[in-house]
């Protein structure tokens, strides 16, 4: 069998973690392969709401084997803080989560360096999430990292070491700040950890694998938050594209199957960065509000478009994507009209393929369809659909090549139709 990719189209929060958990039956296990808590996946099922940040979303579904992966970097506090909330809820995870001992851990005065590096961007900050995820994957890279393998052995000097370096960083940035609290529950977190039991995840994944057994690698955050080609600087600190779940899980290229795109009938973006069809207009402001588009960890509001074939386009080749998910297509069900942007306009020439640069002067072109005018949130099947939607829909997968398999309308597991029965 091979590793089934699910990730993000956009720049984050899709729907990756509702979709997840809706494909998560057929799979036998679920693993996470980069990112951290700066992801915030949410499900909903049975009136319940729950938001994932470390955890694979196929934790809710009948004992499924879920898999931190070697390529995720984890704050042991939020995520004592996130098992503890599902056990609270009825959800023991123990028997069912698996985390890889080469995952890197976010330590307190990495989450100080996030807010520091930050603080001396000034007016070009990221908008960082401040979860300590950039100077984690930085002391990765750069060899000085701490793993969650450490805790099984000479943990004590490898700590102190990593936190020296990171003092003197912060002493030279002339940051003020006060950890004694945080690492407090920090080390009694780690002590948390180890009721989980720490594998060398490459081996479990390819022996499941190799037993005939079906893998989904859950994404987080989105293509054009890949920190090579997304909206560099304006992007996250791991590469979160099709390829990030080789690294991330030691899954061999020829080892992956079906790769998942998911992306919202619209477009948005949390935190700083360029965003060619950003609407600053009424039209946005009701799109926010239709979409309950406030982050689902951080609270921040999204900023939203109309949605972005150059840049979708983009992400289909980067990720090798065989079949397409769109998400809150109902929240577009009341509009007259709905835009897709097909191509840039830059210095009067226009252009499919996404720039270098997208700071400035992008003017988007759009195309305007009519809107379907009609609520799709309770629909169970494709033949309910709108001949507009219909349109839509249709128009989208000859843009991109790729069938639009998965038809989102609503946040509940239900509210989700599937096209094209295999
Ligand atoms: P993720 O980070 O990709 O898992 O996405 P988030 O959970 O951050 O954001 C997606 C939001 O949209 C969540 O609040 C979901 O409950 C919600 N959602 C997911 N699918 C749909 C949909 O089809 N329609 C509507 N209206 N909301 C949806
Ligand atoms: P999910 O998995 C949306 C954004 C932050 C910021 C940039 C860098 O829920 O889709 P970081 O804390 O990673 O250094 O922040 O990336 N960002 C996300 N935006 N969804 C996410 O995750 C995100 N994770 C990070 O807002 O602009
Ligand atoms: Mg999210």
């Amino acid at each position: 069998m091979k590793v089934d990719v699910l990730l993000g189209l956009q720049w984050g929060d899709e729907g990756k973690g509702k979709v997840v958990d809706v494909l998560t039956p057929k799979y036998d296990a679920v693993t996470r392969f980069q990112g951290g808590p700066n992801a915030g996946h949410t499900l909903e099922f049975e009136g319940q709401k729950y938001v994932l940040r470390s955890i694979p979303s196929g934790i809710f579904q009948g004992g499924k084997m879920n898999i931190i992966g070697n390529g995720v970097v984890l704050d042991p506090v939020l995520f004592r803080q996130e098992a503890e909330a599902l056990a609270a809820s009825g959800h023991d995870i123990t028997r069912q989560l698996y985390i890889s001992k080469k995952a890197h851990l976010i330590m307190p005065t990495h989450r100080v360096l996030d807010a520091a590096y930050e603080a001396a961007k000034g007016d070009a900050k990221v908008g960082t999430t401040g979860k300590g995820i950039g100077p984690t994957y930085t002391d990765k890279v750069s060899r000085n990292g701490l793993r969650v393998g450490d805790l099984l052995s000479g943990f004590d000097e490898k700590y102190a070491i990593a936190k020296r370096k990171h003092e003197v960083i912060l002493r030279g940035l002339g940051y003020e700040y006060d950890i004694a609290a945080l690492e407090q529950e920090w080390l009694e977190a780690l002590d948390y950890l180890k009721r989980f039991p720490l594998i060398d995840s490459e081996y479990v994944v390819n022996e499941l694998l190799r037993e005939g057994k079906s893998v989904l690698a859950e994404g987080a955050q989105g293509t054009m938050l890949d920190v090579d080609f997304g909206s560099y600087p304006f992007v996250t600190s791991s590469n979160t594209i099709c390829a990030g779940a080789c690294s991330g899980l030691g899954v061999a290229p020829r080892n992956i199957g079906e790769v998942y795109g998911i992306f919202k009938a619209y477009c948005t973006r949390v935190g700083a960065g360029p965003f060619p069809t950003e609407l600053f207009d009424e039209t946005g402001e009701r799109l926010c509000e239709l979409g309950h588009e406030f982050g689902a960890v951080t609270g921040r509001r999204r900023r939203c478009g109309w949605i972005d074939l150059v840049a979708l386009k983009y992400a289909v080749m980067l990720n090798g994507v065989t079949q397409l998910i769109m998400m809150k297509s109902d929240v577009l069900d009341g509009f007259d009209t709905v835009k897709a942007c097909v191509a840039y306009k830059i210095n009067g020439e226009e252009t499919d393929r996404f720039p270098f640069d997208i700071t400035e002067g992008i003017e988007p072109v759009y195309v305007e369809m009519p809107g379907w005018k009609t609520p799709l949130s309770k629909m169970t099947s494709e033949s309910e659909f709108p001949e507009e939607f219909n349109a839509y829909i249709s128009f989208l997968e000859e843009e991109l090549g790729v069938p639009i398999k998965i038809v989102s309308v609503g946040p509940d597991r239900e509210q989700t139709i599937l096209r094209y029965e295999d």
